[in-house]
């Protein structure tokens, strides 16, 4: 038997996921999962949020939030939208939160090294003078020089080339705008051409597809990523891994302080790291993680993710696994296939969370299920190339085809059984009509030669469409046998063509719970079988093992699918719209000029500072409080006047700190601070302080010391 290490790429935790990011590497991931699992095959199913690097940096200091503070929030939320969706991981982690997550990052790094896989490098690098760093990645923008379009630091966002910082034309600092100077820094790159030459090109050679019988249910690749790995592999260089930034894995070099691993090369291992905390959190040793990543005839490794990620999957990942040689005991297992996604588009353009042009997620929970947009998506998956959400279609998907199809089968079939077999599935006597046979036998077809190989192939539209064609034959044989016109004289007739359709209903449920997982338990309700007795395997071909209803009494009938009015989808072009004006005339956040938090400081010895007990400790009243005004102190360009509230919503106390020279007032407010709440009043440039905000003494000022999680208002200090 062979067992799926299933993943997702790990999603930054920066802001919210939109429908394009669920269509793209979660929900056809959760579908293949769910059938994988009904196929019998063992599954370990991977996500977690991907938390360092330049897209949180900057995403924190816009909000002026903590780092910490900032990736906890968006791990939760991401993770109550994958939750709605149904997208059920067997262990969601991050990689900043998981303990064994940096240390398996630097043994990599450490190593490729050691392998002679890293070079290190002096190279030149883009350096804002004002704000006195180097400018990785997204604090950079300007030119492309390829094609003219705006391109960031590390890629160009319009042809999507990797690009070397140094050739931007017209660079300027994301920050505060000024045009950067070239410095000199030290890193440490990736020797790729060496890494592809030893094991990653022949390998690659054996992922094409050679003949027509060689297909991505076998591990070749799709033809979307063949090529792409292809154009790469044309023209590599040595790239490199590691960044001068305060928020990630530090470099496990000594004289490499401020230097951190680039995300890129952190976040993958995080695949990894994920599947040890899974394994601590289930009772069992972490160190086995290998018992999954070295390579094995009997394991495969799966990566679902979206077309800009396929580089990172396919090449760069592979040469990191690489290159760690046998240092794990063995060597490690290469993905077996990477099923990547095109882009999905809304309304015929690019989704753009901060342009105002997604759908929120929270609201659209309020007025639709997950089994609605898990149905759009899947008939809408971007397989081969780009494809698009609108509205109109996804109300024509719900009310053509989950309700007139399914939703319609469903009720008109138990509804009769309800009014003229007594709420009973009919037993039959004799033989049925040719027709039923016919009948189930296309649904069996449609279950092993059409769903099933689709799926395998990850051809995940084409298998929506052949569970659809279930529910048409369903309709078509009710249609055509009529038992209406039978009931009064000629009840058995009726009676074979009723157990026929439920056998049908069955198979809807049976098959459909990897794409509609609420449809599959909902439809298994109204067909009266208890959570116990449901099939947990994929229906045989003859449908024999189903279990027999024959004289079971069905559950409560209830209509499985609300239709979708007109009104509605007109209401949500109109948001939609709304919002993108909302943003476009000047609804976009500023960008405020906040220092990064310094890097910890290792605790200074107390030299000198008498002993004190715990006792006199606690005579220190130390509280959380949150800051509820800021601003300057006129004259006093040191000092900030604050508002802090030491109770949630309660009195705010007045206290004033001298901490204006790195903190701007408008970044403050609603930030939680450690304040001593007891200090003696004391009167400064005329106004009364009353207590005191903690800060630290880093090398550029005061650096204001807040909880690294969610605590109350108020909460003490000890
Ligand atoms: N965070 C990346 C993105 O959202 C994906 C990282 S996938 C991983 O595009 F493999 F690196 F984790
Ligand atoms: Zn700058």
């Amino acid at each position: 038997m062979v067992r799926y290490l299933v993943t997702s790429a790990l999603p930054y935790a920066s802001g919210p996921r939109h429908l394009g990011h669920i269509a793209g590497a979660y929900m056809p991931a959760d579908v293949w999962v769910r059938y994988r699992r009904l196929r019998g095959d063992e599954v370990l199913f991977l996500c977690g949020t991907d938390e360092y690097g330049v897209a949180i940096t900057i995403g924190a200091e816009k909000e002026g939030v903590g780092y910490r503070e900032f990736v906890d929030r968006w791990h939760e939320e991401i993770r109550e939208t994958f939750k709605r969706f149904r997208i059920e991981f067997d262990h969601f982690s991050g990689t900043s939160r998981c303990r064994h997550h940096a240390p398996l990052a630097q043994a990599f790094f450490t190593n490729l090294l050691r392998g002679a896989y890293v070079l290190e490098r002096e190279e030149k690098q883009w350096f804002c003078p004002k704000d006195s760093m180097f400018l990785a990645d997204r604090y950079l923008e300007g030119t492309c020089p390829k094609c003219g379009g705006s391109a960031r630091g590390d890629e160009c966002r319009k042809c999507g080339q990797w690009l070397d910082a140094l050739e931007l034309l017209n660079p300027h600092c994301t920050i505060c705008g000024t045009p950067p100077e070239v410095r000199a820094t030290r890193h440490w790159h990736l020797d790729l051409p060496k890494l592809c030459r030893e094991r990653i090109g022949p390998w690659f050679e054996s992922k094409l597809r050679r003949s027509r019988e060689d297909s991505p249910a076998a591990g070749t690749w799709k033809e979307n990523v063949a090529s792409f790995v292809a154009n790469m592999l044309a023209d590599l260089k040595p790239r490199p891994i590691t960044r001068d930034l305060r928020w990630g894995v530090p470099v496990p070099l000594p004289g490499a302080e401020g230097k951190v691993l680039y995300v890129w090369f952190d976040a993958p291992i995080g695949y990894i790291s994920a599947t040890a905390e899974w394994l601590e959190r289930s009772g069992r040793d972490p160190g086995t993680w290998k018992e999954w990543w070295l390579a094995r005839e009997d394991t495969r490794i799966v990566h679902f993710i979206g077309k800009d990620n396929i580089g990172f999957h396919t090449v760069v990942f592979p040469a990191m696994l690489h290159g760690q040689g046998t240092a794990f005991g063995g060597t490690l297992a290469l993905p077996w296939n990477v099923p990547a996604m095109e882009f999905l588009n809304l309304e015929g353009e690019k989704f753009s969370t901060s342009g105002g042009w997604y759908v929120p997620l929270e609201e659209f929970f309020e007025r639709y299920t997950a089994d609605s947009i898990r149905w759009t998506l899947l008939q809408n998956l971007p397989e081969t190339a780009d494809t698009e959400f609108t509205w109109a279609d996804f109300q024509r998907r719900v009310n053509g085809e989950l309700a007139d199809v399914v939703g319609n089968l469903a009720s008109r079939v138990l509804r009769f059984i309800e009014t003229h077999f007594d709420g009973r599935v009919p037993r039959t006597q004799g033989d049925p009509d040719p027709a039923e046979g016919e009948a189930l036998a296309a649904c069996g077809r449609l279950v092993h030669r059409g769903i099933a190989p689709a799926l395998d192939a990850f051809r995940f539209r084409e298998a929506a469409g052949h569970w659809l064609a279930i529910g048409r034959q369903g309709n078509q044989l009710f249609d055509h046998q009529r038992p209406w016109a039978h009931i009064r004289d000629r009840k058995g007739r009726a009676a074979h063509t009723l157990a026929a359709c439920v056998r049908i209903l069955e198979v809807i449920a049976a098959a459909g719970s990897p794409f509609l997982p609420d449809l599959s338990e909902r439809l298994w309700k109204m067909l009266g079988v208890d959570e116990e007795k449901r099939p947990r395997a994929w229906p045989g071909e003859d449908l024999s093992d189903l279990p027999d209803l024959h004289g079971k009494r069905i559950g409560h009938v209830e209509n499985l699918f609300r239709k979708i009015e007109d009104a509605e989808i007109a209401a949500e072009n109109e948001r939609l719209r709304e919002r993108a004006r909302a943003v476009a005339s000047g609804g976009k956040v500023p960008v405020p000029n906040e220092p990064t938090p310094m890097p910890p400081v290792p605790p200074a010895p107390a030299a000198g500072s008498p002993e004190i007990t715990y006792e006199d400790f606690l005579r220190l009243d130390l509280r959380v409080g949150r800051i509820a005004l800021a601003e300057r102190v006129p004259k006093a360009d040191r000092l900030l006047r604050l508002e802090v509230e030491l109770e949630a919503g309660g009195e705010r106390r007045q206290v004033l700190a001298g901490i204006a020279k790195v903190y701007d007032p408008a970044t403050l407010v609603g930030r939680r601070v450690v304040v001593l709440a007891n200090l003696a009043p004391k009167k400064m440039m005329g106004l009364e302080s009353r207590g005191m905000v903690l800060a630290a003494e880093g090398p550029e000022g005061p650096c204001l010391l807040q909880p690294d999680r969610e605590v109350a208002v108020g909460a003490k200090v000890k």
